[in-house]
């Protein structure tokens, strides 16, 4: 056979599964090599990828999340006109520097979440580690362009609340990939597909509706490759779902002493809807910021409903997620 044959150095060798096939389980021993290659036997085994079973890691979406996300790099540089007109009153400044503030520090969470776990996962799973990378990667250009933001004007930079980033902190926290990626990725960052979606339509100058538009693609995709590696774990393993609840009420707990969200980021949300400090601009920014907190329940119950949790869990668990949103 053309690539094993003939060669007695390679006596005991194994292939790595197939180009395109992946295998139930894949052996410590097969360390590095690309899937599909012929595994001389004797190397080190990878005893740090411990994330080494299908079940546990792969989704079928993976492959071509991978590629949609490889297409979908942008350039802070070149993706947002820096240079737009951003000559806002100075409350309304404050309001964008504050949120962006906010912004900056959940998306070092989320960097850093994925990145833990990343190098964990077996290289076999050459997708899904590539996928994370791509994930890691998107939270550092957001991580880039929101604090470019916030800096437009000069700063200074708004409050970073105790509460928030005790939120932050349960995330970095979870030790188990499962629970951490459906507390970050399905229930945070699908919390956030609404909050940036609200920042896009409430954005008050060019800069900061590109900047929400562009981290808003991403999150979406973030949220994708959650849904169908932790879907196919849960029709696996459907008892799963337990320790995902206990990790929400677990999390709930460890918070409820917490502030949650900064009083600041919320005031500021208020005003950006608003407009203008005007009672009525008030009143009605107040009203908006309701409403986005009712559409960042209902995306959360619709993606448990999707994942096979019950209405009733599906809203009380939805009920227990963070105050902080990620
Ligand atoms: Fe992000
Ligand atoms: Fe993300």
């Amino acid at each position: 056979m053309r690539g094993d044959a003939g060669d007695k150095r390679l006596a005991g060798a194994v292939r790595a599964g197939g180009p395109d096939a992946v295998v139930d389980r894949a052996p410590k021993q097969w360390g590095l090599a690309a899937r599909g290659a012929l595994v001389e036997s004797g190397g080190p085994a990878l005893v740090t990828a411990d994330l080494d079973c299908r079940e546990s890691v792969w989704t079928e979406l993976a492959p071509k999340l991978y590629a949609q996300a490889a297409a979908g790099q942008w350039d802070p540089a070149s993706a947002i006109d820096w240079t737009a007109p951003c000559d806002l009153p100075d409350e309304i400044e404050d309001a964008v520097v504050q949120v962006m503030t906010y912004l900056v520090e959940n998306e070092q969470a989320a960097l850093m979440v994925p990145s833990r776990f990343l190098a964990r996962i077996h290289p076999h799973f050459r997708e899904v580690v590539q996928f994370l990378a791509t994930q890691v990667a998107d939270e550092a250009r957001h991580v880039e362009v929101f604090t470019r933001r916030a800096w437009l004007r000069g700063g200074p930079l708004g409050v970073s609340g105790a509460g928030g980033r005790a939120s932050l902190q349960t995330l970095l926290d979870e030790p188990e990939w499962a629970t951490a990626s459906f507390l970050l990725s399905v229930l945070g960052e699908g919390t956030f597909l609404a909050l940036l979606a609200f920042l896009e339509r409430a954005a008050p100058d060019p800069v900061t509706r590109q900047v929400a538009r562009l981290a808003l693609q991403d999150e979406a995709r973030h949220v994708a490759f959650a849904m169908g590696h932790l879907g196919e774990q849960l029709r696996a393993d459907p008892g799963m779902r337990d320790r995902l609840r206990a990790a929400v009420e677990r999390r709930h707990d460890a918070l409820a002493r917490t502030a949650g969200l900064a009083p600041a980021v919320h005031d500021a949300l208020v005003v950006l809807a608003a407009g203008s400090w005007t009672p009525a601009a008030v009143a009605s920014g107040w009203t908006a910021v309701q409403g986005l907190q009712a559409d960042m329940d209902e995306g959360r119950r619709r993606r448990l409903v999707h994942l096979g949790f019950s209405e009733r869990d599906a809203a009380d668990l939805s009920a227990l997620h963070t105050r902080n949103f990620m």
